[in-house]
């Protein structure tokens, strides 16, 4: 089990079909799509308000590089203000209980299950999601590697997976196959697609990719 995703760890506080792959589906559009669709810089970013219908808090989180504001009820997760309120749907919603790691983002650079993530803790922080990896048009290099390591079927649990695996570059955890799995253990792949997971980690990791 990842060390640092869940909410109870103290350090915490804090499709993509091949179709998919190649530009086509709904997933697809969540998992490739670009920041420079939202926003051009963080600079420039203008800041983007979503209030929910009853919110009672308002946070105001910088997503991939945007300032964003968003009336959310307290008890609102960090997955369903990023799908329902930002209508940021990359995230998936596998088990909805910290058990399938398709809620996979990173809070402040660390990964983090979304779904047993509170919004409110997110307020001033950073939340990256699958949405915000690419560079403009060009894909982050573990989707890429994703791609070209055919590590995904149904594509359902890929964007989470991709999260965690930059997350697992990014630690120094992508050593070794065991390792990699290791590390990768709260990611669940119902279509069994971890041959070529491992790989396209391995291949980023070899690289001396980024995480
Ligand atoms: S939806 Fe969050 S871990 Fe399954
Ligand atoms: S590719 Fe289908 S759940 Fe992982």
């Amino acid at each position: 089990m990842r060390p640092t995703d869940r909410p109870d760890d103290p350090d915490h506080d804090l499709d993509l079909t091949r179709r998919g792959a190649l530009g086509v589906g709904g997933v697809a559009a969540a998992v490739l799509a670009s920041p420079a669709a939202r926003a051009e810089s963080p600079a420039q970013a203008a800041p983007v308000t979503a209030r929910a219908f009853g919110a009672d808090l308002v946070v105001r989180p910088i997503v991939n590089g945007e300032a964003v504001e968003a009336g959310i009820d307290v008890r609102t997760s960090l997955l369903d203000m990023l799908r329902e309120t930002l209508k940021l749907t990359g995230a998936k919603k596998g088990c909805d209980h910290g058990q399938c790691g398709a809620c996979t983002v990173h809070v402040d650079g660390r990964r983090v299950v979304s779904c047993l993530t509170l919004a409110a803790k997110v307020d001033g922080r950073a939340v990256t999601t699958i949405e915000g990896v690419a560079d403009g048009d060009r894909l982050h290099p573990m989707q890429q590697a994703f791609i070209d390591h055919d590590a995904l079927q149904c594509g359902y649990c890929t964007p989470g997976q991709i999260m965690a695996a930059i997350a697992c570059v990014g630690e120094g955890n992508a050593t070794s196959p065991e390792s990699i799995r290791e590390y990768m253990s709260g990611n669940i792949c119902r279509c069994g697609a971890y041959v070529g997971i491992v790989a396209a980690i391995e291949d980023v990791a070899r690289q001396g990719g980024r995480g």
